[in-house]
């Protein structure tokens, strides 16, 4: 959402008030207000997935430990681990490490927003944070906290895990960043919605922007942000044989109420995990030759991931399956309608 000329003034309201609000009640933190990317950077890659009261030590050991980028591109990954160690998500450990190294190798730490975002690890929010507050580049930080205070003061409910959020709120917070103090805008933002506009419970009976606040003049407070639930992906476990007799296989309309409603499959056993397929054939008592084709196919639906085994059945006599299967003549099957899957398998049968 782009802000309208009309709302041009509201907009440096905002930020005003933003900025006075900081001024009163900004953490004092050991990485704000210095200049020296180093430090600003591996903070930023501590606190991604740790709260403050747990990083702050972390980066303090970090610190002592490596004071420079220099140092820290020339520990080892195994040390680099071992401090790291409890704080989890070690991959983000790795990719700083390397960092370290590319920066080293660069000569020295890039000094804007696009340089640093190249880094291995550096995202759009860690990019914009050590920009801003390191060189004094006006690109806004946009996280969790900026979403819900943007959400709630401008009243947006884009959803904020959609294609279309992202957008909207980087937009947003670029139009209302201080082009004249840009990191202490950015830090305002994280600090007002950690402190004052929290997610459960936030204080608006003493909020600055509570005049101008939307989400408090409609009751949306606790409505906004917006969140798409992201539907669970369930797996449903597929075996399909195909039962070949003399030139001749079965195949079923697959039924209304279900994925591939009217399409043709092979004979299926569909199980809540994966199935014992041999012993469910055993039960049809039929002379014949089963043989593994494939194993483990993935097949990926909206809201569903199909794992699929293929196998062949080639059987001496017609065993009596369920009623909705007939049996067709193999080479017309390939007339049929018949999912990708079931494609695929052909593709797997006849090579
Ligand atoms: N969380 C992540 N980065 C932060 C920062 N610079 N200040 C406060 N909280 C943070």
């Amino acid at each position: 959402m782009l802000l309208e000329k009309e709302k041009k003034p509201f907009a440096a309201v905002f930020t005003s008030t933003l900025l006075d609000w900081y001024e009163k009640n900004g953490r004092s933190l050991p990485w704000r207000g210095i200049a020296d990317p180093y430090p600003i950077w591996l903070s930023e890659v501590i606190l991604q997935q740790t709260r403050i009261q747990q990083g702050w030590s972390y980066w303090e050991r970090f610190m002592h430990r490596w004071p420079t980028v220099e140092q820290l591109a020339a520990a080892s990954e195994d040390e680099v681990l071992r401090l790291w160690q409890g704080l989890g998500y070690y991959s983000r450990a790795r990719h700083m490490h390397q960092a370290a190294r590319q920066i080293v190798t660069l000569g020295g730490f890039p000094s804007d927003y696009a340089a640093i975002r190249s880094l291995k690890g550096v995202g759009d929010y860690t990019a914009a944070a050590i920009a801003s507050f390191a060189f004094g580049e006006p690109v806004a930080v946009v996280d969790g906290n900026v979403y819900r205070v943007l959400s709630r003061v401008f009243g947006i409910d884009v959803p904020i895990n959609g294609t279309e959020g992202k957008k909207t709120f980087t937009a947003l917070a670029n139009q209302l960043i201080a082009m004249d103090k840009p990191a202490s805008f950015n830090q305002a933002m994280m600090d007002f919605g950690a402190v004052q506009c929290t997610s459960k419970s936030p204080h608006c009976e003493s909020c600055p922007m509570l005049e101008m606040c939307e989400a408090y003049h409609t009751g949306r407070v606790e409505a906004l942000p917006v969140k798409l639930r992201k539907t669970t992906v369930k797996t449903r476990y597929f075996s399909y044989v195909l039962v070949r007799c003399a030139g001749w296989i079965a195949v079923r309309r697959r039924p209304s109420g279900d994925i591939w409603q009217g399409l043709w499959e092979p004979f299926l056993i569909e199980t809540p995990s994966k199935a014992d397929v041999e012993n469910v054939i055993r039960q049809f008592e039929v002379v014949g030759r089963l043989t593994l084709l494939k194993e483990n196919v993935r097949h990926v639906l909206t809201h569903r991931i199909i794992l699929a085994d293929f196998y062949l059945l080639e059987a001496l006599s017609r065993p009596s399956l369920p009623d909705d299967y007939v049996w067709v003549d193999e080479l017309s099957y390939d007339e049929y309608a018949k999912p990708r899957l079931i494609e695929l398998l052909m593709e797997t049968l006849n090579g």
